[in-house]
């Protein structure tokens, strides 16, 4: 009598569970990079910084370019973030402070 139900739950649940984990890469990262603006390097910025904690974790932040750079550092030294090369840690910073650069 209950099994057709159940199974329609067990479903369900299955769907839940392994529905995040089949997105495409590209897909999960543009999720991820939600309330970043558009803007060249905010791919790099969202495959980098999104990958310990949401991007709200520091669009909020106005920070000058020495600022962002610092919390690069930090993210590398106290967090153990992997140090990106440098061509993307530039982009990334250069991204950062433009968008969310301190107010002039
Ligand atoms: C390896 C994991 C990791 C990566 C990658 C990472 N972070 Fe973090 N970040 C953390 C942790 C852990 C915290 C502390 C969270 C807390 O206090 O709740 C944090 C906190 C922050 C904070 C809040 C300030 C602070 O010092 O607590 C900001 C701003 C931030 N991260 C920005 C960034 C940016 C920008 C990037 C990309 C360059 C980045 N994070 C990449 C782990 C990471």
């Amino acid at each position: 009598m209950h099994k057709p139900a159940c199974l329609v739950r067990l479903v369900l649940a299955v769907l839940l569970v392994c529905g995040p984990a089949s997105l495409g890469r590209a897909q999960e990262v543009a999720s991820r990079a939600a309330g970043l603006v558009d803007g060249h390097g905010r791919t790099e910025t969202a495959e980098v910084c999104t990958a310990c904690h949401a991007a709200g974790q520091f669009s909020g932040q106005r920070l000058s370019r020495n600022g962002w750079a610092l919390v690069i550092s930090t993210m590398i030294d106290e967090y153990e973030m992997s140090e990106p090369e440098d061509s993307i840690r530039d982009t990334i910073l250069t991204y950062l402070s433009t968008h969310f650069g301190s107010a002039p």
